[in-house]
């Protein structure tokens, strides 16, 4: 399984940030799980500079800009530079600061462009009983994709993130019937946007309130390649108790 650490801002020092990390690593070597961390961006250099390459990085955003005089701007060239290897696009909470589908478009293109592999959030705000939050998914992922080639489109993960389920609790978070539905459908869209059969080899993770208490139920029998984990991954004991859920 592919497990994503978004530590969002919840890291604020080095120390403990340090911490999980070490645990990460540890996680990595212990199991067969591939372990990503995605640090606020002034963390990443201190930890991909030891080339200690069992734990993989992910920016949580990159800029929709080349470079130049974009003051607070961290391009997606910048974040390779540091030996960083995913780019986390679109989450819901870049999108409520502005990111149209057109920029995460946009930004895609800049992560593919040097070399990471993106990981595309898509998820809807609430579900209406006519299936219509099914539209806005393939909605999301058509935008985002039709800025890139057909060829780029199969390097990208998506994430599926349901708005109503971030930053809950387990017992709020999607049950695993509609978690495999889901999952189904995104594969479905996904075999209509790639070119040939290249979409049999998409990978598609899920996020929004994911801790031990769940993790294994979601990844038993919903067809899932991996987990977001956001609250859960910004603390080292119940991280680790998380990956150990799914060994
Ligand atoms: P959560 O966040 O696990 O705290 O719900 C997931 C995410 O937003 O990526």
């Amino acid at each position: 399984m592919l497990i994503v650490a978004n530590w969002k801002a919840y890291i604020e020092d080095l120390a403990k940030a340090k911490k999980i990390f070490l645990v990460s690593r540890k996680l990595a070597r212990e199991t067969e799980h591939t372990i990503v961390l995605a640090p606020p961006g002034p963390f990443l250099g201190v930890f991909t500079e030891k080339k200690q390459s069992e734990v993989m990085f992910a920016a949580q955003d990159v800029s929709a800009t080349v470079g130049g005089a974009e003051t607070g701007e961290a391009t997606a060239a910048a974040y390779a530079a540091v030996g960083t290897a995913y780019a986390i696009i679109g989450h819901s909470e870049r999108r409520a600061r502005g990111d149209t589908d057109a920029i995460v478009a946009e930004k895609l293109v800049r992560a593919l462009a040097q070399g990471l592999i993106p990981i595309l959030c898509v998820g809807e705000r609430e579900r209406d009983g006519e299936g219509r939050y099914l539209g806005s998914i393939r909605e999301e992922l058509t935008v985002a994709l039709s800025a890139l080639l057909p060829n780029e489109r199969a390097a990208v993960i998506v994430a599926y993130e349901p708005l109503w389920a971030i930053g809950k609790t387990a017992a709020e978070s999607i049950s695993v019937n509609d978690l495999a539905e889901m999952i189904l459908y995104i594969h479905k869209v996904l075999t209509e946007l790639l070119p040939g059969k290249s979409s049999a080899k998409s990978r598609v993770l899920y996020g929004g309130s994911v801790e031990p208490g769940n993790v294994r139920m979601l990844a038993d029998n919903s067809g899932v390649d991996g987990f977001l984990i956001g609250h859960a991954s910004a603390d080292a004991p119940t991280f680790a108790a998380l990956v150990r859920e799914l060994s």
